[in-house]
């Protein structure tokens, strides 16, 4: 069954995913795609509606991002956003000039017409502008369908072409009824039945995996995390015993976790699942020894994981795939996606090796985002305990441990992690925080500790609130949590002497330390 789909044609613009997650909210399934995606491929995935996102480029310039003029000629409805709709502008004869003022954050926008972009919207709604240029002429054949005090379009469309142009951003949540205009453009104008739900994801993924994987061998990495833990548990529904999980103890886990994951997985666990759990600890602290560059780390961790997982395989016998739990923001934030900048390699996607000793790799969750996955585990009866994990990102401590890595760091950020969760649990804040985790900074500073001198490490408590993990704000723990986590860490953990919480939001940081 062909799955209706929105495509989101990429300008570089930073909110691009959020579009993306913003129509799936509407029931529609959608991807992101580059603008330099050739119109004969988009035609080709037969699209209901085409989505052109924002960009920090102004469209006049030579060489700015643009598209072929065909693409609002398929018949097919387009929405513009902010560079997008500017760009429909200028390709359609119509004007954009940099504006007197650049005009920023919440404001007022007056809907003027009955257009069906703003079917239900009030006449004055408060939308998130950010922009330099602006629309002073619409093409031929549009009309002005909102304006702001500082901004004559706003919006404008040409209805009878379907094509729809919004300076500013409906998918931002500042935009207080922009999720509204999503939905009248991709429900009511490009006329989707809305059938994207995440029953329907795991039924055609199994019938898929059946079709893709035949008789085949399967092999899974599992790292007990709540991605590749989904990924196995569809697997295994999909094809039984033919796939085997491998579970790598890298030595980069938090305490205690490798004895929770063959607890839920293993032969005394919940599942009937071939396990098998690779104790390499060794081997990668012997191959991360000295290494201080991230990049280089999470490289490094990446393909002894691989390496470790081929020589299973090699002892299973013939393995023909080898499943990885993938998800989709790791896809577009290792620049593999639509025309966003690489941030950083994830441990699966950017940091396999060129060399892969397998048929082909399988990534069932490769389009889903992280609470989509999530839908997914409700839907495949894993436990909730299990699918509200924390998340714990593949090179787990390696990047949770600032500079080279040595089996005394991680003691050092296990423990400390150890002790944070278990306060933060004890004061009932765990599933109102996003993601927390104690880290080691690897800076060394002087202290004094009953009488005596110290030099020892100074650890990080990070704790973010977040929806999609592709922007967060540091959360609001409670200071006398934060005191009492701090006076263990100093007591409890040795080598630590100073503790600091993380308030840096993101951007600019990001929600792990490299
Ligand atoms: P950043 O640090 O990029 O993290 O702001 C965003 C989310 O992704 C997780 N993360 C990873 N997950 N492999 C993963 O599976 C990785 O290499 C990786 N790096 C970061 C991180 O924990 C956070 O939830």
């Amino acid at each position: 069954m062909e799955q209706e789909k929105v495509i989101v044609i990429d300008f570089g613009g930073q909110y691009n995913q959020l579009v993306a997650r913003r129509v799936r909210e509407c029931n529609v399934y959608c991807e992101i795609y580059s603008y330099k995606t050739d119109l004969e491929q988009i035609k080709s995935m037969n699209p209901k509606g085409i989505i052109l996102t924002g960009g920090p480029n102004s469209c006049y310039e030579e060489g700015a991002p643009t598209y072929r003029k065909e693409l609002f000629e398929l018949g097919v409805p387009v929405l513009g956003l902010c560079y997008g709709a500017q760009l429909m502008m200028h390709v359609l004869g119509g004007k954009v000039e940099k504006a007197p003022v650049r005009e920023y954050g919440k404001t007022e926008v007056f809907v003027e017409n009955g257009s069906p972009l703003f079917t239900d919207v009030k006449s004055t709604t408060i939308c998130w502008m950010s922009h330099f240029d602006y629309i002073s002429r619409v093409a031929p054949g549009f009309s002005v369908i909102a304006h702001t005090a500082d901004c004559p379009v706003a919006a404008a469309e040409d209805r009878t072409k379907n094509l729809y142009a919004i300076q500013f951003h409906p998918e931002v949540l500042h935009t207080e009824e922009g999720t509204k205009m999503l939905y009248n453009f991709v429900r009511n104008i490009c006329g989707c039945a809305g059938t994207w739900r995440m029953d329907s994801f795991v039924e055609n993924s199994i019938i898929e995996i059946r079709k893709k994987i035949g008789n085949g061998r399967v092999l899974c990495g599992l790292s007990g995390g709540v991605d590749s833990s989904v990924a196995a548990v569809l697997l295994s529904k999909a094809i039984g015993n033919q796939l085997t999980c491998v579970f790598v103890d890298h030595g980069l886990l938090r305490k205690d976790e490798g004895d929770e994951v063959e607890a839920i997985f293993g032969p005394d666990g919940n599942y009937d699942l071939n396990f098998i759990r690779v104790n390499a600890q060794e081997r990668f602290y012997i191959k991360l020894a000295g290494e201080t560059e991230p990049e280089h780390k999470r490289k490094i961790i990446g393909e002894e994981f691989i390496r470790v997982f081929e020589e299973e395989a090699k002892k299973i016998g013939t393995v023909d795939f080898l499943v990885q739990g993938t998800i989709y923001p790791d896809v577009v934030e290792s620049g593999l996606g639509g025309e966003s900048v690489v941030i950083k390699s994830h441990h699966n996607v950017g940091g396999l090796p060129d060399y892969v000793d397998f048929k082909e790799i399988i990534e069932p969750l490769r389009n889903l985002f992280k609470d989509e996955v999530r839908k997914v585990g409700l839907e495949l009866g894993i436990p909730e305990k299990l699918v509200f994990r924390q998340p714990f990102p593949g090179p787990g401590l390696g990047v949770r441990i600032i500079g080279d890595i040595t089996a005394e760091k991680v003691r050092i950020v296990q423990e400390a992690d150890a002790i944070y969760r278990e306060e933060v649990e004890k004061a009932g804040l765990g599933r109102s925080i996003g993601q927390y985790f104690a880290a080691l900074t690897n800076m060394r500073s002087v202290g004094v500790m009953g009488d005596e001198r110290t030099y020892d490490y100074a650890v990080a408590l990070r704790a973010v609130n977040t929806i999609d993990f592709m922007t967060a704000e540091a959360a609001d723990i409670p200071f006398e949590v934060l005191q009492t986590v701090m006076s263990r860490i100093i007591n409890e953990v040795r080598g630590v002497n100073r503790v600091f919480y993380d308030l840096t939001s993101k951007p600019p940081g990001t929600i792990e330390f490299e």
